[in-house]
């Protein structure tokens, strides 16, 4: 998505201004066109040759800076811009936007912006949790501007807490959905990723293949384009984009709560788990001893889908079905079978696709007949797809 886009990174006086090279190399990579503004104090933590280095574009440090150039550059460069992220934002220069102090190129370029503004906080514990911080950062978010919050960890400082700046992958995420166009807004997403894990005794399990790298792909989409996502997760340890409401599960039995619980105030549920068909009849409460031969007695699990089409429902239902042979005529069956308004072939046969893969290819069915092939391509990029599907209805 930051392909060709204009991405326009401040960067403050602090620690974790050296982790912006890192994020600016990458923008870089995935095609974006990247400039660098630095305060007067970020030139005291990192080097603006680094910034140049990667970015192949002179970094702007002083808004007098002339060089033989006569274009008013903080007015250029806020028109040039299709997303300014603040990383790491200070307290400072976080006061002086809220407040619209323009007194380095920073600030003023920000208030000559007109595109969409992320901001990522880096700061002691104390800084960030004092009252006019606060209240600044309120302000900036009533204006429209997204965070990338702090997280919790090691400081600078010293000291342990919140404060630390957004990891990259955050970092990438928020300028996504800065960018993004709001489309799902007002819509309530319901989303079962990962497989599940059914019980033989305290320490061992069935499971299956699924990486859960799909259902978070539809997660972060859904997200990005507006809409509240509650992500049922059977791979809790997976992390999930800031403002994603994640309930991690284990089971099918945790599932089938977690989903039924928050059923029926979604607008759109999307079940991409991998759900166990089937859990032993009597899981033992202590570890079972290595002996002769065992026999497991499975029996079947709720089949969470076929409930949910089963049930009066007003939200939109969307299934996958993950087949390794017949997958045109199966996915077809359970379009009907659990009566839900599409279904999603996913063909796992294939290994560079499906389970664990980053890309996927799938084929859509809907009730009202339509049918759409979906090439490879990554899962982002399918589930944005899948989305557009879902809209059109
Ligand atoms: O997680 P990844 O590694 O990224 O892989 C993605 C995926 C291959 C798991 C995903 O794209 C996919 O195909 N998910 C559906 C897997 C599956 O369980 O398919 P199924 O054909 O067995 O089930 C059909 C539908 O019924 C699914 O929507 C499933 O969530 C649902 N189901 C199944 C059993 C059950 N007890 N309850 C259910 O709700």
């Amino acid at each position: 998505m930051l392909r060709g886009k204009h991405v326009l990174l401040g960067v403050c006086g602090g620690i974790a201004a050296y982790k912006i090279a890192s994020l600016a190399s990458r923008l870089v990579k995935d095609g974006a066109e990247v400039r660098v503004i630095m305060t007067p104090a970020a030139v005291r933590f990192i080097a603006p040759l680094t910034f140049e280095t990667i970015t192949h574009n002179a970094v702007y440090t002083d808004t007098f800076h002339r060089e033989g150039n006569y274009d008013v550059e903080h007015v250029s460069l806020a028109q040039w811009a299709d997303v300014l992220l603040v990383a790491p934002a200070s307290a400072n220069t976080i006061a002086k936007m809220a407040n619209g102090i323009a007194d380095n190129m920073l600030t003023t370029v920000y208030l000559a912006l007109n595109c969409p503004v992320a901001v990522a906080p880096a700061m002691n514990t104390a800084m960030l949790e004092h009252p006019a911080t606060r209240k600044n950062i309120q302000t900036l978010e009533s204006r429209g501007h997204v965070f990338a919050h702090a997280q919790e960890g090691r400081l600078a400082c010293g000291e342990s807490g919140k404060g630390r700046l957004a990891d990259e992958e955050n970092l990438v995420n928020v300028l996504e959905y800065a960018l993004s166009v709001k489309d799902f807004a007002g819509k309530r997403v319901l989303i079962s990723a990962g497989p599940t894990q059914e019980a033989i005794d305290p320490v061992r399990y069935i499971t299956n293949r699924s990486s859960g790298k799909m259902g978070y792909a539809l997660a972060q989409a859904a997200y990005q384009r507006g809409a509240e996502v509650v992500l049922v997760s059977g791979v809790p340890e997976r992390s999930a984009p800031q403002g994603i409401c994640v309930v991690p599960v284990r089971s099918a039995a945790d599932m089938e709560r977690a989903i039924m619980a928050h059923a029926d105030t979604s607008d759109i549920i999307i079940k991409c788990a991998a759900v166990a068909d089937y859990t032993p009849k009597n899981p033992k409460n202590i570890k079972m001893k290595k002996g002769d031969a065992v026999t497991l007695e499975l029996v079947p699990t709720t089949d969470i889908l076929m409930e949910l089409g089963q049930r009066e429902h007003t939200a939109y239902l969307v299934g996958f079905a993950a087949e390794t042979n017949d997958v045109i005529k199966y996915a077809k069956e359970k379009l009907y079978a659990k009566n839900v308004d599409m279904i999603v072939a996913n063909d796992v046969s294939d290994g560079t696709i499906g389970f664990d893969s980053d890309d996927n290819a799938v084929t859509i069915f809907k009730k009202n007949g339509e049918q759409l092939v979906l090439k490879a391509d990554t899962k982002i990029n399918i589930a944005g797809k899948i989305l557009d599907e879902i809209k059109r209805g």
